[in-house]
């Protein structure tokens, strides 16, 4: 950065020092101005302040020059680099970037960038002091945040924090725009930006789904526009809940008079907000009390019916079907199913002889 001291505000230290070697022992005027550092007196001195933007052209005037000033010699500098010179008419010049005007020896830049914003001082004729010196400044949009970190999270919230880039472009950052990504190849604009509301660098990020893999990038905004995205953060995987979805009963009959079958459809899979480990079956006789419900776990996700045996005759059950996932159980579907009456025979024990057709019927079709 260039040392600036201001001419008007520090009277005691009105020095402003241009060039490479710094010499303050006041015998400057022995050594050619090209190479020692020139030291003069900026007490009243005028600024002339230029703003530009970024990508647009710029001129910027040599102080006390106009198109009937006599012009021999002109140098334009930095005070660490001479940008144009002017001697035997003809102009020479740092960046081809930079024009020296044939009619007032104003430099333009086609275009301005963020970091030719320096203090400018314009020498004619060989002087040493210079009319005025110009301040510009060129403002454009930010440079990107850094990467952004992941504090914390909870199954639907992520806490993040990051730096401001180390080059705002001479104009304040006034807030930030958080992209969020779900999957591990998801695409930036499917999620809704969030726009912070100031310039603070962290921000909660809510309303996100459970067991669910976000990345998360920021976009700084001031006055000239937003920055490109900063790098994406590492991907992250909310916490689990317990389900959300209910399987969906498809049918519900009896099989013989001590069974019946039952099949369903899984909840949709953003309702299981975990690893999807299976099923929970209770079942007992509807008008009985719930201690006396059994259980059955079904640790296979895939599995989308059940006969549920040994049950009693001609008895109507009130069977329950519920995912779990490793945080717990979801809610129940339930759904009520008879046993057949199956005579006055019980199959199971084959005591009367006259059962035996109608038991091997149920068993074998
Ligand atoms: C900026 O300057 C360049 C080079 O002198 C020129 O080609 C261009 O047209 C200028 N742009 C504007 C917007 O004046
Ligand atoms: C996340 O940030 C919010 C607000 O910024 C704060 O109230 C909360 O305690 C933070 N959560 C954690 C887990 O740090
Ligand atoms: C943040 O905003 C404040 C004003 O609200 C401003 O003074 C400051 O420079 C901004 N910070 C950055 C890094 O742009
Ligand atoms: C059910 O079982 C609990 C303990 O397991 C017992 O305290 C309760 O009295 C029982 N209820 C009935 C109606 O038997
Ligand atoms: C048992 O199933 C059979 C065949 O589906 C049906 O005809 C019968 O009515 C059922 N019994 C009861 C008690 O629902």
């Amino acid at each position: 950065m260039t040392p600036r001291i201001s001419g008007k505000h520090q009277n005691h230290y009105a020095l402003i020092i241009y060039g490479f070697v710094l010499l303050l022992t006041g015998t400057t005027t022995t050594l050619p101005a090209a190479e020692a550092g020139r030291v003069f007196d900026v007490t009243n001195l005028d600024y002339v302040k230029v703003n530009a933007e970024a990508g647009k052209n710029v001129t910027i005037p040599c102080p006390g020059v106009t198109e009937h000033s006599l012009v021999d010699t002109l140098v334009w500098k930095t005070a660490t680099t001479t940008i144009a010179q002017f001697a035997n008419r003809i102009p020479l010049l740092h960046s081809p970037r930079i024009q020296l005007l044939s009619d007032n020896f104003g430099l333009e830049f086609s275009p301005a960038l963020a970091s030719d914003t320096s203090e400018y001082i314009c020498l004619v004729n060989d002087r040493h002091i210079p009319e005025a010196i110009v301040d510009l400044l060129v403002q454009d949009v930010p440079d990107p945040p850094e990467r952004p970190l992941l504090i914390s999270f909870t199954s639907r919230s992520v806490n993040l924090s990051w730096a401001h880039s180390q080059h705002p472009r001479n104009a304040p950052v006034t807030h930030f725009i958080i992209e969020t990504r779900e999957g591990e190849d998801g695409i930036w604009d499917q999620v809704a930006r969030i726009y912070t509301r100031t310039n603070a660098t962290s921000y909660q990020v809510t309303g996100l789904t459970p067991f669910t893999v976000y990345s998360f990038r920021l976009l700084a905004v001031n006055k000239l526009g937003i920055s490109p995205p900063s790098k994406e953060s590492y991907y992250i995987v909310t916490l689990r809940e317990a389900p959300t979805g209910k399987p969906i009963p498809t049918t519900a009959h009896n099989t013989s008079s001590t069974s019946v079958y039952i099949s369903w459809k899984p909840p949709a899979p953003d309702t299981i907000l975990g690893e999807f480990l299976g099923y929970r079956i209770t079942y007992r006789p509807r008008d009985r009390n719930p201690n006396d419900t059994k259980e059955i776990y079904i640790r296979d996700n895939t599995v989308e019916s059940h006969e549920i045996q040994n049950l009693q005759t001609y008895t109507q059950y009130k069977v329950t079907v519920q995912v779990f996932n490793p945080e717990g159980l979801g809610p129940e579907t339930t759904i009520l199913v008879m046993t057949d009456e199956g005579g006055k025979c019980n199959c199971n024990v084959l005591i009367v002889l006259r059962c035996t057709s109608m038991c091997l019927n149920i068993h074998y079709g």
